[in-house]
């Protein structure tokens, strides 16, 4: 048994640093490692909801986590059949669209970063890009305010991406036909799935917008969410899916699906309206050719490193690599992290995110469109420079830092490791909850809203709060910038260990990057990381965010008298899915704030 009073502080020499770990003594039942000292429970403030000293789901060969527990099965099947982690991965993704159609999707699109077991890495960008007929100032009303078209309605989609994404990955890196690994989840579509709580309480969450852009067909039988335990049978989806299982991406992106798609676009929008206000006219703007258009791209993998640690990531599109890269280079620069949960180590931490999130947000769009200086960057030189501008005593406020630039939920992530040790991160969204709400009748699939994405008005806060720059306006055919953050972390031995990312927007990114702290300076078991409370800080607004009972009473005051505006939340927002490679196998795991599952063999 677990006795708290049994912790004692030990200083761990490593080549690197000098870590300060808090050990429980007597913890031997969740010592997961390979190789370094010992994990132990870590210990949470005495408020904090999630026990520590938990296991995460062991598996000797092989394992999937996701936001989905009938998704993760999936996955497990086609491993099971023989095939690798990228065929693994596209059935999860496949199925996600089917078992978790809040976020699991083939109306939005995401990100994939592969690390294969002779040491060749990948990463594809399926994120969406805007309709050719897209425009800077869509999304503001004559009066010069933000309308909320970019979010919710026909007018808030970009051009789909993932199926075009799961099929190139699987064309590449997978060994097995499309209709085999789309199999189950088109069995789960045409079979039905058995609704649980999350997926019913998640219906009923958004059942309004559900019921106005007509997916209450299938989403609100008899008009609310299907309860907890009943079937829900999604027929017109599973056509749309042996549709694409047959003829390939061109099963969406031409023909019958394209068509629908672009006939929704449509519905509703008054005759004869101009072209530069059919947005805030609740018409949308994509057509067939956009979609016949869209192309997923290979992108070089971002290559970067922690204490001794490498992680392999993903470049713009999205910042998710950048910034997490940028934050931990940040952080290297001391000799090692003040104790888990002191205001000294949030302090540090949040500075960190702080300083990367200015140039994230000034800095970094679709490489297409504009130059994004990622080795600066990501280079350990400008990392230090940055970590000298950390004031041990003060917080700085966002203003007032030298590169501060005036200028201006639904995601889901998942993980897989296959017997012979290729890896694969993919993250995937549409947006928000059930995306623009906007669903294809005959197609049986909800579009996403990531045109929010974009910077729609420099200077005002997006969905997420983020106050973003220029470089990421709205062009036709451009990509909005992502926080996805797919990651892929090698041990010193260039042996993997863990794959994750997460859900959250620009949560992503600190939750990602925290999990991998809380494994690499705080020595915590997956669980532990996983449960660890979390803060988030993200430039602007100038707040630091905390989940409440995450910081003791004396932390949080410290933290004001440094000059924090403090803001408690019950949850962060974000949660994260991931595998880690324990002695003897891999652990694996949904965050504790949420609702999936890790199943392996
Ligand atoms: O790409 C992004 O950064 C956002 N569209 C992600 C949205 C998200 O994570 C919502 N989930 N909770």
């Amino acid at each position: 048994m677990l006795k708290r009073s049994d912790t004692s502080l030990l200083r761990v020499a490593t080549p690197q640093t000098v870590i300060t770990l808090i050990l429980v003594a007597c913890a031997p039942s969740v010592q997961t490692t390979t190789g370094g000292p010992p994990r132990a429970a870590a210990v949470f403030p005495s408020g904090w909801h999630y026990p520590s000293g938990k296991s995460a789901t062991f598996a000797e060969r092989a394992m999937v986590a996701s936001g989905s527990r009938l998704a993760s099965e999936a996955g497990v099947e086609i491993l099971r059949a023989g095939g690798n982690a990228v065929d693994a991965a596209v059935a999860v993704g496949f199925a996600l669209a089917v078992a978790y159609p809040e976020a699991g999707n083939i109306g939005g699109g995401g990100f994939m970063v592969i690390r294969l077991a002779d040491g060749r890495t990948a990463a594809l960008d399926y994120r969406e890009v805007a309709p050719g007929a897209a425009y800077r100032e869509m999304y503001i009303d004559s009066a010069g305010q933000l309308t909320k078209a970019g979010l919710i309605g026909r007018a808030a989609s970009g051009v789909p991406g993932a199926v075009a994404g799961l099929t190139e990955a699987l064309a590449r890196y997978g060994s097995l036909p499309l209709d085999k690994v789309m199999a189950p989840a088109i069995r789960m579509a045409a079979e039905g799935i058995e609704v649980d709580s999350a997926l019913s309480a998640s219906i009923g969450g958004k059942a309004a917008i559900i019921r106005e852009f007509g997916g209450g067909r299938v989403f609100l039988p008899g008009g609310s969410a299907p309860a907890p335990g009943t079937r829900l049978v999604q027929s017109e989806l599973a056509e749309t899916l042996r549709l694409i299982a047959t003829e390939g991406a061109s099963g969406f992106y031409r023909g019958r699906v394209a068509e629908m798609i672009a006939a929704e676009m449509q519905r509703g929008c008054p005759p004869g309206v101009a072209e530069r206000r059919r947005a805030s006219n609740g018409c949308g703007l994509m057509t067939t050719r956009d979609l016949e258009q869209y192309k997923p791209a290979w992108r070089t993998p971002l290559h970067t490193t922690y204490r001794g640690y490498s992680l392999i990531s993903m470049p713009p599109s999205s910042s998710g690599g950048i910034t997490v890269g940028e934050s931990l280079n940040i952080l290297e620069g001391f000799q090692g992290l003040p104790p888990f949960g002191s205001a000294e180590q949030v302090h540090v931490v949040a500075s960190a995110f702080q300083r990367a999130f200015v140039d994230r947000n000034s800095k970094l769009a679709d490489p297409a469109f504009a130059t994004v200086p990622v080795e600066q960057l990501t280079s350990k030189s400008y990392g230090l420079q940055l970590q000298k501008t950390i004031s041990l005593d003060r917080h700085t406020p966002t203003t007032e830092l030298p590169n501060y630039s005036s200028e201006g939920m639904e995601t889901t992530h998942y993980s897989v490791v296959d017997a012979q040790g290729n890896a694969v991160a993919t993250t995937t969204t549409l947006n928000e909850l059930y995306g623009s709400g906007v669903w294809i009748p005959g197609g049986g699939f909800f579009m996403n809203d990531e045109m929010d994405d974009f910077t729609s008005q420099p200077g005002k806060p997006n969905l997420f709060g983020l106050i973003q720059g220029e470089r990421n306006a709205i062009a036709p055919r451009k990509r909005m910038l992502s926080a996805m953050s797919p990651t892929i972390v090698l041990d010193p031995r260039g042996k993997v260990l863990l794959v994750l990312g997460g859900r959250g927007g620009p949560r992503i990114i600190t939750s990602t990057a925290q999990v991998i702290l809380n494994v690499i300076d705080n020595r915590m078991t997956l669980s532990d990381a996983m449960s660890a409370p979390r803060i988030h800080h993200q430039a602007l607004p100038d707040t630091l965010r905390y989940e409440n009972g995450g910081l003791d009473a004396a932390a949080l005051e410290r933290l004001k008298a440094m000059g924090y505006a403090v803001q408690g939340l019950r949850n962060i927002g974000a949660s994260v899915v991931a595998i880690m490679r324990v002695r003897g196998g891999w652990e694996g795991m949904d965050d504790p704030r949420s609702t999936g599952a890790a199943v392996g063999y």
